[in-house]
C-alpha cells in the first residue's frame, strides 16, 4: 500500500511540476486549473496521510505557510556586485571599445538582454533542488527569503533534465508583472492602504513579507540572467542562459550582437518594443559572451568590466495646468489633483496627476496656468517633476491649498507633524459617509455584493443608509424604489447582507472604517481582544501593548470609541446579528499527556506545521507559550532553531524535545 501511495506522490509531483512549467514558464498550460487543482488536491492529501514522503521540494510547497519568519542574515556564495549604468548610445560604444582594446583588438560577442526592473534574487541550487534564496542586501550579506521564493512559481524547486552542475548560484530579478501590480494597487487603494510607486517595489517588498502564503498570494514571476559557479556547461554566456532555460528557468529574450550597427539597432527596437512586455524594465543590458575574455576583463570593485547596463530615458512632456482640484476621501484626507491638458505619455493619455499634498505644491512653486513636465518613470501614477517658469503668465498666482473642504466646506485641520490636511465632518460630509458605506460593504470587510460606489451614492443620496447599520435595515421595498433597480438585483443584495452576519470577528472590526485600522491590524486586535466590548473599553495604553499596536493606532481606536455615533452603530449591528467575538475553537481533546505543560515551538518542522503543533499541545492537554521563561516545561525544537534560544532553554534548565520525541510522547510514533 504505502508503495502504491509512493509511486502515486512521485506521478503527481511530477506532473504537477511540468504543469506548472507550462503554465509560469512557458506560458502554455495543457490542462486546465481544474485539473492542476484536482491533482493538487490530491498530492496534498497523500502527503498528509504519509508524512514520510516529506519533501521540501515537492509542488505542495509552493502555497507557502503563514508561519511568521524572521529573516537570517546570510552571506553571499560570491559577492553580488552591480553594472556601470550608461545613458547614451555614445556610452555604450565606448565601452565596446574598451573592451576591444583590453582584449588586445581581438573580436568578440556582445549579448543584448533586458535590464529588469525588480528585485535581485541568488539561487542557490544543490544536486537540482533548490536550498537557498537569499536577496541582494549589501552585496556581500542578504537576507534568507527562500520560504517565500518557493511560492514564485517559474522558479523551479527541483530541475528538469539530468545535465546540471552539483552545485551552483543562478541570479535574476524577482519581478511583479503589470497585471499583478495594478490589480494589487487597485485593491489597496480601494482599502485606503498606501499604493506601491512602481512594481519594483511591490516585489521587493512582497519578498520582505512575513508570511509565504501572503507571498504566493501576490504572483510574483522571476527572470535569470547569471549562472555561477565551477564546472558551467557553457563557455558564454549565451550557452549558460540555454542550459539554464533547460532546466526550467525563465530568461527573457536575449539576442546575440556582433556590431555595434546591431547593437544601435538593438537599442532602437527595444526602446519602444519594451512597453509591449507583461514586466518592467528600466535598461537594456550588454555582456560580452564569452567567458574566457569576461574572464580577462575582470571586474573593478563594484562592477564587471564585461558588462554595462543601458538606462532608458523616462518619458517626460511639457502640458498645461488648466486647474487643482482638492478630493476629500474615506478618512478625510484632502488629495490635491493637477487637471492636466491630455498628453501622451508612455503609451497613455495623462489626464490628472496627484500633487500629494500641500508641501509638495509649495516645493514646486505651481502657479495656476502653469506648463509643468509630467514624467513617468519607473513610476505607474505620472508625477509631475517640475514647472518650466520660463512659460509662466506675468502675475499668475501660485497655487493655494484649500483651508475649508471641498465638499462639505467644513474648516480643515492640519496634524501636527504630518502633511495632510483633513476634513474633521467625519459624519455629515458626503464622500466620507459614502467611502466608510462601501468599504464596508467590500470584499474583504462584509462583503456584500451589489453595492458599489454608484450604489453607495444612490442609498445614501435617498437617506436609507446613512450610517453602516442602516444597511441590516433596508428592505426589498425600499430598494425597488432606486433608480434602475430590479427585483433581482434588491434580492441579490438582500441575499449579501443576511449572509455577511456570518463573517468573523475580525473582519468586521476591519469593516468599521477606524482610521489606521486595516486588514492586518484588525486580525491582530480581533484575536488579541476576543470581542467587541473589550475593544471598546481598552485605554490606550492597554491598546498598545498589544503586539504591532503603536500608539498611534491605539488613540486613534479610543477616538473612534469616543464618539458616540460609532457606539450606537456597534450596538445596531450587534442586534442585527454580525459577529461580535471571535469563534472560540472547540479542542478536541485526545489525552492528557501534556496536562499542565507550557511548551514552547522552535525552528521548523518536517511532519507537521507549527499551527498544527500549537493545536495537538492543546489536544494533549499542553499550553503553548509565546516566549522561554523559567516556568516553560518544554522546547519542542525543530530544525534552525535559533541559537540564542537554545542556550536560554539550556541555561534554564529547560528540557529540549525532538520533533520524533515528541510524536512518541503523545503516541503519534
Ligand atoms: S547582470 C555582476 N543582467 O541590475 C552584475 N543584471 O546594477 C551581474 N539587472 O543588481 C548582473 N537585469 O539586479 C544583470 N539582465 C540583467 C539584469 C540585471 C536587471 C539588475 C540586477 C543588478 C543590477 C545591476
Amino acid at each position: 500500500m504505502a508503495q502504491d501511495a509512493k509511486a502515486r506522490i512521485d506521478e503527481l509531483r511530477k506532473a504537477l511540476d511540468k504543469h506548472n512549467y507550462n503554465y509560469y514558464v512557458l506560458n502554455a498550460p495543457e490542462i486546465s486549473d481544474y485539473e492542476f487543482d484536482m491533482m493538487m488536491n490530491e498530492l496534498i492529501a497523500l502527503e498528509k496521510a504519509h508524512p514520510e514522503y516529506a519533501d521540501a521540494t515537492s509542488p505542495t510547497q509552493r502555497v507557502g505557510s503563514d508561519i511568521n519568519r524572521q529573516f537570517v542574515q546570510v552571506e553571499h556564495r560570491r559577492p553580488m556586485l552591480s553594472l556601470g549604468n550608461t545613458y547614451s548610445i555614445e556610452e555604450v560604444e565606448e565601452f565596446v571599445a574598451r573592451c576591444k582594446q583590453m582584449l588586445g583588438g581581438e573580436d568578440f560577442e556582445i549579448v543584448g538582454e533586458m535590464k529588469y526592473d525588480g528585485t535581485s534574487i541568488s539561487l542557490i541550487y544543490e544536486h537540482g533542488k533548490l536550498t537557498r534564496a537569499v536577496t541582494r542586501g549589501d552585496g556581500v550579506k542578504g537576507d534568507d527569503v527562500t520560504a517565500n521564493v518557493k511560492t514564485i512559481r517559474s522558479i523551479p524547486l527541483q530541475l528538469r533534465g539530468e545535465d546540471y552542475p552539483d552545485e551552483f548560484e543562478v541570479r535574476g530579478e524577482v519581478l511583479m508583472p503589470w497585471k499583478v501590480f495594478d490589480a494589487l494597487n487597485k485593491e489597496r487603494a480601494f482599502n485606503e492602504e498606501p499604493l506601491f510607486a512602481n512594481p519594483r517595489n511591490a516585489a521587493a517588498g512582497t519578498l520582505k513579507l512575513q508570511n509565504s502564503a501572503e507571498v504566493a498570494k501576490r504572483n510574483l514571476d522571476a527572470y535569470l540572467y547569471f549562472l555561477l559557479g565551477e564546472n558551467l556547461p557553457g563557455d558564454t554566456h549565451s550557452g549558460n542562459m540555454e542550459m539554464v532555460k533547460k532546466w526550467g528557468f525563465k530568461t527573457g529574450q536575449y539576442q546575440i550582437l556582433h556590431s555595434i550597427d546591431e547593437v544601435r539597432r538593438f537599442i532602437a527596437y527595444w526602446d519602444t518594443e519594451r512597453k509591449n512586455l507583461p514586466i518592467a524594465t528600466d535598461g537594456l543590458v550588454f555582456k560580452v559572451n564569452s567567458l574566457r575574455q569576461q574572464r580577462n576583463l575582470g571586474f573593478t570593485a563594484k562592477s564587471p568590466r564585461w558588462a554595462v547596463a543601458y538606462k532608458f530615458a523616462p518619458e517626460r512632456e511639457c502640458t498645461q495646468l488648466k486647474f487643482v482640484s482638492f478630493e476629500t476621501g474615506r478618512s478625510g484626507v484632502i488629495t490635491p489633483v493637477a487637471n492636466l491638458e491630455p498628453v501622451q505619455l508612455s503609451g497613455t493619455i495623462v489626464k490628472r496627476a496627484s500633487l500629494h499634498n500641500e508641501d509638495i505644491i509649495r516645493q514646486l512653486d505651481i502657479h495656476e496656468g502653469d506648463f509643468v513636465y509630467v514624467e513617468k518613470g519607473g513610476e505607474i501614477i505620472p508625477k509631475i517633476v517640475g514647472v518650466d517658469v520660463k512659460q509662466r503668465k506675468p502675475g499668475s498666482r501660485p497655487v493655494e491649498f484649500v483651508r475649508t473642504c471641498p465638499v462639505c466646506g467644513t474648516a480643515l485641520v492640519r496634524v501636527e507633524g504630518e502633511a495632510a490636511w483633513t476634513c474633521p465632518n467625519k459624519y455629515y460630509c458626503r464622500p466620507q459617509i459614502t467611502g466608510r458605506i462601501e468599504h464596508f460593504v467590500s470584499r474583504h470587510a462584509m462583503d456584500i455584493d451589489g453595492i458599489g460606489e454608484e450604489v453607495a451614492e444612490q442609498l445614501y443620496a435617498a437617506r436609507l443608509v446613512e450610517t453602516v447599520a442602516d444597511i441590516y435595515d433596508l428592505t426589498e421595498h425600499d430598494l425597488v424604489t432606486l433608480e434602475r433597480f430590479g427585483e433581482r438585483s434588491a434580492k441579490r443584495i438582500l441575499a449579501g447582507v443576511e449572509a455577511s452576519k456570518a463573517v468573523p470577528f475580525e473582519r468586521v472590526v476591519y469593516a468599521l472604517s477606524i482610521p489606521f485600522v486595516g486588514e492586518t491590524v484588525a486580525k491582530k486586535l480581533a484575536q488579541a481582544v476576543k470581542n467587541i466590548d473589550n475593544l471598546m473599553a481598552m485605554n490606550s495604553e492597554q491598546l498598545a501593548m498589544i503586539p504591532e499596536i503603536g500608539p498611534k493606532i491605539a488613540e486613534s481606536i479610543v477616538q473612534f470609541f469616543k464618539v458616540p455615533i460609532n457606539r450606537v452603530i456597534v450596538e445596531r449591528l450587534r442586534i442585527a446579528g454580525l459577529r461580535m467575538q471571535v469563534e472560540e475553537k472547540i479542542v478536541e481533546v485526545k489525552s492528557n499527556v501534556l496536562e499542565g505543560k507550557s511548551i514552547i515551538i522552535s525552528g521548523v518542522f518536517d511532519y507537521h506545521s507549527r499551527d498544527e503543533y500549537k493545536q495537538i499541545i492543546e489536544q494533549h492537554g499542553g499550553k503553548n507559550v509565546g516566549s522561554i521563561s523559567a516556568k516553560t516545561d518544554y522546547v519542542l525544537a525543530g530544525a534552525k532553531m535559533g541559537p540564542a534560544k537554545l542556550e536560554k532553554a539550556k541555561k534554564l534548565g529547560i528540557e529540549i524535545i525532538s520533533e520524533t520525541d515528541f510524536l512518541k510522547m503523545i503516541g503519534e510514533m
